[in-house]
């Protein structure tokens, strides 16, 4: 079984370059499904989810090429097959972005319900809706769901919450619906503006990415393209507060310092200094930090891919904070893992309140989903002796080289296999 150890670490110092990000990636190369013309994307993260959506994408009969380290070429010509493998849909959430773009291409698509982290019930009716607004009709049984319109057209449809899978999805599909779509109470996540980047590339019409109303003129077909992925903020966020617990200082280049305020803002409210660049930001912490309120929301609040990270810099602040989750319902689980290496944390429904201690201990715990295992591995940066973390396929699915970057910031971690 593999396991990520990391030991109590002195200040990190240095500088890192950010890997793409993975949320932008995987809606991207789902939108390679929208054309006849091959596509090359560049600044793709090397991750396990990847891998798996390659492999749908190569199962319904795309040829995927990796033209080293980064860069891949999909060429979606021969799809012939409109229903996704179970076993591997089954394995991500992403999977489901490749309904929108079958759809949009084919008329119909076919695929079993998506899997994911265990944060919540994460349902589907956001995407569902939205495509039966743009004419589809939807059957579900024997856990698949069919999607069918022989063409779809533009409508304006309102998202009862701006889910950025649904906006994604929806933005896809209606690229290539006669007419004008509008999207409102649409999600305005940096990942969305590089998907309708990327799809205006291709030769898409859209307007308003960004904000919470896209429009969306429909075009007759969507051509090749060469586009390079936006650096991922989650990975450049852990890394800021792996930087924070351990009083260290650390230079991450490559990232984009907007996609960070809402991290940014709090880091500096806990006390740490934050120097931005063009393309680099700076942390340094030498002094203990102070406990803050945190709430997560939609872009441009604090994200909830950050959530578990910051509770465990908080584990370890002067003073009781408060953490409200309103996005996922069960996105809490990495706590007891927290209090297991000594953090106070008391869970009530949506809200944590963590009273700070002077002292984490190094313990054996699990990760139970992606950003999980990064809390628990920056909780055993600044934890006395070591720490094990299980569950490590989780960690792997989001963040590149992990380890290999918090040894070039001077921390002792790495994988190990227990038999
Ligand atoms: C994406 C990100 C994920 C991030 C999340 C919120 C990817 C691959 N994943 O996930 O890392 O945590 O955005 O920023 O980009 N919901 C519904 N019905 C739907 C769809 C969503 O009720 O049809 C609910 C979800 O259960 C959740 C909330 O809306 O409570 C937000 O989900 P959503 O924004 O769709 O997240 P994902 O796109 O799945």
């Amino acid at each position: 079984m593999k396991q990520l150890l990391i030991r109590h670490s002195s200040p990190l110092c240095g500088e890192i370059c950010i890997s793409g990000s993975k949320n932008a990636a995987l809606p991207i190369l789902a939108a390679s499904l929208l054309s006849t013309e091959p596509v090359r994307i560049a600044n793709i993260p090397n991750l396990s989810d990847i891998k798996i959506l390659c492999e749908i994408l190569t199962c319904l009969g795309c040829t995927v090429n990796t033209k080293g380290g980064h860069v891949l070429s999909v060429d979606a010509s021969q799809v012939k097959n409109l229903i996704a493998p179970y076993d591997l849909a089954g394995k991500i959430r992403a999977s489901f972005l490749i309904m929108g773009p079958l759809l949009a291409r084919f008329g119909k698509v076919r695929m079993a319900l998506p899997g994911g982290c265990p944060i919540g019930s994460r349902p589907v009716n956001l995407h569902l809706k939205g495509f039966a607004a743009l004419g589809a009709e939807i059957s579900q049984g024997y856990g698949y769901i069919e999607l069918r319109a022989p063409r779809l057209t533009g409508a304006r449809l309102y998202f009862d919450f701006p889910s950025v899978g649904a906006t994604e999805n929806i933005l896809m599909a209606a690229t290539l619906a006669d007419g004008v779509s509008i999207l409102e109470n649409a999600a305005a996540e940096p990942e969305i503006v590089d998907l309708a980047n990327f799809l205006c590339s291709m030769g898409a019409s859209i307007s308003g990415a960004g904000t919470d109303t896209i429009r969306v003129q429909g075009v007759p077909y969507l051509c090749g393209t060469d586009y390079t992925i936006i650096p991922d903020r989650i990975e450049a966020g852990s890394f800021m507060i792996a930087t924070a617990i351990t009083r260290g200082d650390v230079t991450l280049r490559g990232v984009i310092c907007d996609h960070l305020k809402p991290v940014t803002a709090k880091i500096q409210e806990a006390g740490a200094k934050v120097f931005t660049n063009d393309e680099s930001i700076r942390v340094c912490a030498d002094s203990p930090f102070h406990s803050l309120d945190i709430k997560t929301l939609p872009f441009p609040g604090f994200p909830t891919d950050m959530q578990a990270q910051m509770m465990a810099l908080l584990s370890t602040a002067n003073g009781t904070s408060i953490i409200t989750e309103t996005i996922f319902e069960n996105r809490f689980m990495h706590a007891a893992e927290l209090t297991r290496m000594g953090a106070d944390i008391q869970i009530e429904g949506r809200t944590a309140v963590i009273k700070g201690t002077k002292r984490l201990t190094g313990s054996r715990v699990c990760a139970t989903d992606l950003r999980a295992g990064a809390s628990l591995a920056l909780a055993g940066l600044a934890a006395d002796g070591y720490t094990t973390i299980s569950g490590i396929h989780h960690l792997v699915r989001g963040y590149e080289n992990f380890d290999q970057k918090l040894r070039t910031l001077g921390a002792d971690a790495e994988f190990i296999t227990l038999s």
